[in-house]
């Protein structure tokens, strides 16, 4: 399969790696680009060789927003009629392996809103987050009010797209929007593929649950999300995988999982 906007390998065991490539427009993310990310995810989530996925754009930009100029014709019955932004939702909603995103240089608008939809958030310093969405008469529309007020807490979330102002990857990752921040970009997309490769190590039915039961926190109280948890717990128990982990760890031998 050939892309435009995004180039698609596998380097390392188990790692499948997405890059947006859009350079003459910073990776702003139109249609045509989202549909290659679709595909590409959904080819890398159906095949059994790979674990989990990395996400990244280019030191320069992960993606500098929606596509302005694709947006700035349409009027209501445009965006409502075509559900505008709905197959942006696929990766977040149908993906079942784990997705981290590298984010290095400018990550605005539908851009930061696109890497927070990933399971993992890495970055370097100087990123560029924001959601500047209100300096063009609109609001954030791919998830930011949400996926950011849960991440970094209301009063943060609510300066930031009220004032559009941008933060770094340091703020990012202070404020535990990011899971780890890194010095260089070079560093950044090393230890996201790295993590990727850990990952993709373990049982591929115990990497799902664990994706499965953390999400879910996002949707039930925790009483209902322990239920939920244990459940799944209950239920690995009748996997080939949990008898030889455990196995493994008793005899101690290195786990060769059966659904790798
Ligand atoms: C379309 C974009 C773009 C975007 C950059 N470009 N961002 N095109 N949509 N979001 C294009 C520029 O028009 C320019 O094209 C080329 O990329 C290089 O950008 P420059 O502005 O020349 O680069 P620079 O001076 O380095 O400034 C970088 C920047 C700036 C600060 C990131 O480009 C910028 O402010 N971009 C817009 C950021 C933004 O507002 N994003 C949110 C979008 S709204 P030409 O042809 O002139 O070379 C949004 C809504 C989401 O995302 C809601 C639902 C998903």
């Amino acid at each position: 399969q050939t892309f435009e906007y995004i180039k698609v390998s596998t380097p390392k065991p188990g790692v499948g790696l997405v890059e947006i490539n859009r350079p003459k427009a910073l990776n702003a993310l139109f249609t045509p680009l989202i549909l290659e990310l679709n595909t590409a995810f959904r080819a890398f989530d159906k095949d059994p060789s790979i674990g989990a996925m990395v996400l990244t754009g280019s030191h320069k930009a992960f993606a500098a927003g929606a596509d302005i100029k694709e947006m700035s014709t349409k009027n209501f019955a445009d965006a409502y009629g075509a559900d505008f932004i709905e197959v942006w939702s696929e990766m977040p909603n149908t993906i079942k392996k784990p997705v981290i995103s590298a984010v290095n240089g400018h990550a605005l608008g539908g851009g930061c809103e696109l890497a927070m939809m990933a399971d993992v958030l890495y970055c370097s310093e100087k990123a560029n987050f924001g959601q500047p969405e209100v300096k063009l008469g609109v609001i954030p529309g791919a998830g930011g009010s949400q996926r950011l007020t849960q991440a970094i807490g209301k009063s943060r979330a609510m300066e930031l797209i009220l004032t559009g102002k941008s933060f770094s990857g340091q703020d990012a990752y202070d404020w535990g929007l990011a899971a780890r921040v890194f010095k260089t970009p070079e560093e950044c997309v090393e230890a996201a593929l790295a993590t990727a490769e850990t990952i993709a190590s373990y049982s591929r039915i115990a990497v799902k649950a664990c994706k499965e039961v953390v999400n879910k926190s996002q949707d039930l109280g925790i009483r209902e999300g322990v239920e939920f948890e244990r459940r799944v717990f209950h239920g690995l128990f009748g996997s080939e995988d949990q008898k030889i982990g455990m196995t493994a760890f008793a005899e101690k031998k290195k786990p060769e999982w059966k659904h790798r």
